[in-house]
């Protein structure tokens, strides 16, 4: 499950290390001196590891939300081990001692994610073989500035989407039906700290936020990401059942939040709020359910159900990204503080 590439499932990346370890941090060397003693200070130290308020209990789990819990589990694992491989490589392959240096803390989180996930997994009879994942699985190369883009956004829709279930959950504990959830606090805040080193990082040269092509290669990121995570999340009816969370709700939400720390350094924003936002998410969802069916279905009716169905996806990209963007001018400083 983990090992396989699609569109939706979390790929693993690899981009050009010479020119990142190239980055000169000088512009920001004040913001970037603050968030490093921040990190090297390691605040989640002893966060990551099972106490007396860990009660799962898989055998009385519905076997329906099992299957979901278990898919969420392998996927959030592997998106979080994704890091864990670029950033533990990027600081393998670097000489610049700033960026090998932000690299190594932020490995070192990923890892730990990764691994507490794994032992949740465990207990289930489950659990992803991450060093065999390492060399099994297809990577992707992105040019730096894409990695900065995509990595960016996951990092903050990370934050967006742990705060929200922990939240949630914090109001309503009757639908914690698995304690890995009372971690998620603590837990996003790191993923909110790496979200702040790659917003310092594109600070350090202003093209890559200010420019014509960028700015579309932002908007580019924000649909695909936005878009992934709506079709992914619907594909866990149950899961969101037994969290007692509306997908929908949920899924706007997390845009909601993402959308405002972004502001802090992408320049455009997607209008969630348009009229065209959410019916051609749904217009997305039906196309991905249609190829996977026509996948199934083998054959000749299933290679043309795949491709027509492959042309409505891109129909419904094509409507969301030209969604007219809500612009902004970027604030002079970039760092922002988790307050949600
Ligand atoms: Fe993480
Ligand atoms: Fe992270």
């Amino acid at each position: 499950m983990a090992q396989e590439t699609t569109l939706l499932n979390p790929r693993f990346y690899t981009t050009d290390f010479d020119e990142m370890d190239k980055i000169d941090v000088t512009p920001v060397r004040a913001e970037w001196d603050k968030l490093i003693a921040q990190m090297r200070s390691d605040p989640n130290r002893g966060h990551f590891k099972k106490t007396a308020e860990w009660d799962a209990d898989w055998e009385n789990m519905d076997p329906a939300l099992r299957v979901e819990f278990i898919d969420f589990l392998v996927s959030s694992c592997t998106a979080e081990f994704s890091g864990c491989v670029l950033y533990k490589e990027m600081k393998r392959r670097g000489n610049n001692p700033d960026i090998c240096e932000l690299f190594n803390y932020m490995a070192r989180d990923e890892a730990r994610h990764a691994g507490f996930i794994n032992d949740a997994l465990r207990e289930a009879g489950v659990a992803v073989n991450l060093g065999f994942l390492t060399k099994a699985k297809k990577y992707t190369y992105f040019r730096p500035k894409f990695i900065y883009y995509a990595t960016y956004l996951s990092e903050k829709i990370g934050y967006a989407r742990y705060i929200t279930i922990f939240r949630h959950l914090e109001a309503h504990p009757e639908h914690r039906f698995h304690p890995i959830f009372k971690w998620f606090r603590e837990w996003c805040n790191d993923e909110f700290s790496h979200g702040e080193a790659f917003a310092l990082l594109m600070k350090t040269d202003p093209k890559l936020t200010t420019s014509f092509g960028n700015k579309l290669w932002i908007r580019f990121f924000l649909t695909a990401v936005y878009s992934t995570m709506w079709v992914r999340d619907h594909a866990r009816p149950e899961f969101h059942k037994a969290l007692g969370v509306d997908i929908d709700w949920y899924d706007q939400e997390v845009f909601r939040k993402t959308s405002a720390i972004a502001r802090q350094i992408f320049p455009v924003e997607i209008d969630i709020d348009h009229p065209r936002w959410i019916p051609n998410l749904r217009r997305m969802n039906a196309a991905f359910l249609a190829m996977d069916a026509a996948k199934r279905r083998g054959g000749i009716g299933g290679a043309i159900g795949k491709f027509t169905a492959g042309a409505r996806a891109m129909a419904a990209f094509a409507a969301l990204y030209t969604i007219p963007v809500i612009k902004h001018d970027l604030p002079a400083s970039v760092r922002m503080e988790p307050v949600y």
